[in-house]
């Protein structure tokens, strides 16, 4: 296995990743400017589309917004994911520390994420890597955070 920014790969190919923001109120602005604004052009409303699609799209014209209560506290977030032959190495926790450490030294307060409540693994996980939880989405979605330091 070797790590190689951006990526992490073994002989067969790209086994996962870690993506974030150091301030999500920021990126949400800069999708509402690069990105909805033009998909909303492209992809309208008024169009009959199966209902997978249509979720899709009214994601594109309602997107989510994260609450200020949240990226006050916690305004960095990430998404991790690594391919079962990658896990339970200690790879996601190195990737996370790699996250904290950049983000302190750019001297953001806090980091948060979304996680399933069905997907105990990870919860587990974050909880022993010291992230707490800050927040449940209306859909139940657990938002955890961590303030490093
Ligand atoms: C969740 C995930 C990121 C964890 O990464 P990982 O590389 O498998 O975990 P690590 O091997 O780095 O584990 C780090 C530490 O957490 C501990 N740990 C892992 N899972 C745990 C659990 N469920 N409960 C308690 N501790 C756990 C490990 O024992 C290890 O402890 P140590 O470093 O103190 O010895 C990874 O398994 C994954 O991508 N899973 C599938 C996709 C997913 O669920 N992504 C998250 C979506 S929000």
């Amino acid at each position: 296995m070797r790590f190689r920014q951006p990526s992490l790969a073994d002989d067969a190919g790209v086994v996962g990743y870690l993506v974030g923001v150091a301030s999500t109120s920021d990126f949400e602005a800069w999708c509402e400017r690069e990105w909805w604004r033009a998909l909303r052009e492209r992809y309208r409303l008024d169009v009959e589309r199966r209902e997978a699609d249509a979720e899709l799209v009214r994601s594109i014209h309602r997107p989510d917004r994260t609450s200020p209560a949240i990226t006050g506290a916690f305004p960095a977030h990430f998404h991790i994911d690594l391919l079962p032959r990658a896990q339970g190495q200690g790879i996601g926790r190195m990737l996370i520390e790699r996250l904290i450490e950049r983000l302190e030294q750019r001297g953001v307060a806090g980091v948060h994420l979304g996680v399933e409540p069905a997907n105990a693994r990870a919860i587990g996980f974050y909880r022993h890597l010291g992230f707490t939880e800050v927040a449940v989405e209306d859909d139940g979605g657990l938002i955890l955070g961590l303030r490093p330091g």
